[in-house]
């Protein structure tokens, strides 16, 4: 896989569970679990390989310029220090800040996302706090040190969809503020139209598609693509779609056959789709695409499921 995030800009990434959206937001990081690896590639970071750092330039780059927050704040909030004290410790660590504006800071910075009566929760313990006052802390303690790019693994997949709501109204505010750019990791298209500039479109490992939000929705190429889109329940009546679930599972990415790992699961499969390179064709302006063979006046032509025939 291979993209470019600009500064200020947000790019999704999407897939079904198991296309390896979190391994690539680990990979970027250095925070790939044993026994896997990164064995080849660049990831570069304001004109620095990370792959190429040391450890500990990495742990300096963690939580400082790049901030995380994953899906579970129970992998990322230590469960035996006051949450205050947490973000207390970023900011002294990560902006050289002393004890008392630290902590002047963390209320303000729980505050800022949305936390009731934050000098009061600075001193609550993760377990002490709901599950979407946790993921706000989270959020707090990961933008702490006012990182250049902010990577959200499904922040909010755990989450009832009020404040699911909320917590991304809540990033793009950040992001206006600060100008950091995210990645954003998530199956919601409705979030993703809202929230993203682009989108990378992951399956089995590999980017499928990518293009500016709006040009996914109006002219999906991949066919995965357009099976996604396709899968998701709507309510608009004028929706051109009718809602298909995508046939069959995805594969394991340890036996991964060569060529297209679609293929099995594709309506639009032919000879040539076994031994065809991964690799991204421009298909319009800004977006590219895996599949040579199908584009998305293919699916306009052949789906039985457009209903007003128009492309
Ligand atoms: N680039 C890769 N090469 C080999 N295996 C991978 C790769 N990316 C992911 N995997 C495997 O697939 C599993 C699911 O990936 P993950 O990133 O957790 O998917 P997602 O976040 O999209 O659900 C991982 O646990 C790992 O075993
Ligand atoms: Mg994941």
């Amino acid at each position: 896989m291979s993209f470019t995030l600009e500064r200020g800009a947000t790019l999704a990434l999407v897939g079904e569970s198991g296309s390896g959206k979190s391994m690539t937001c680990r990979s970027i990081i250095g925070l790939v679990p044993k026994p896997g690896e990164v064995i080849e590639g660049r990831v570069m970071f304001d004109g620095r390989d990370l792959l190429g750092s040391s450890r500990t330039e990495l742990r300096k780059v963690r939580g400082g310029e790049i901030g995380m927050v994953f899906q579970d704040p129970t992998a990322s909030l230590n469960p035996v220090y006051k949450v205050g004290n947490q973000i207390v410790e970023v900011l002294r660590i990560k902006r050289g800040m002393g004890t008392r504006e630290a902590t002047r800071r963390a209320i303000e910075l729980l505050d800022r996302v949305g936390i009731a009566s934050p000098a009061t929760q600075f001193h609550s313990y993760p377990h002490e706090m709901s599950g979407g006052m946790r993921q706000r802390a989270m959020i707090a303690s990961a933008i702490a040190a006012e990182p250049m790019l902010l990577i959200a693994d499904e922040p909010t997949a755990a989450l009832d969809v009020t404040v699911q709501a909320q917590i991304l109204a809540l990033l793009t505010e950040l992001q206006q503020d600060t100008g950091m750019a995210m990645i954003l990791v998530s199956h919601d298209f409705g979030v993703i139209a809202q929230h993203c500039d682009h989108v990378a479109v992951m399956y089995a490992g590999y980017i499928v598609e990518q293009a500016p939000v709006q040009e996914i929705f109006d002219h999906p190429s991949h066919p995965y693509t357009q099976a996604l889109l396709a899968s998701i329940p709507q309510l608009d009546p004028a929706n051109r779609w009718e809602m298909v679930p995508v046939r069959g599972q995805p594969p394991e990415l340890s036996k991964l056959a060569p060529g297209c790992p679609f293929s099995p699961r594709c309506e639009f499969v032919r000879d040539g789709c076994e031994s065809v390179p991964m690799s991204l064709q421009e298909v319009g302006p800004d977006h590219v695409t895996a599949c040579p063979f199908v584009t998305w006046r293919d699916r306009v032509a052949t789906s039985p499921h457009l209903r007003d025939g128009q492309p």
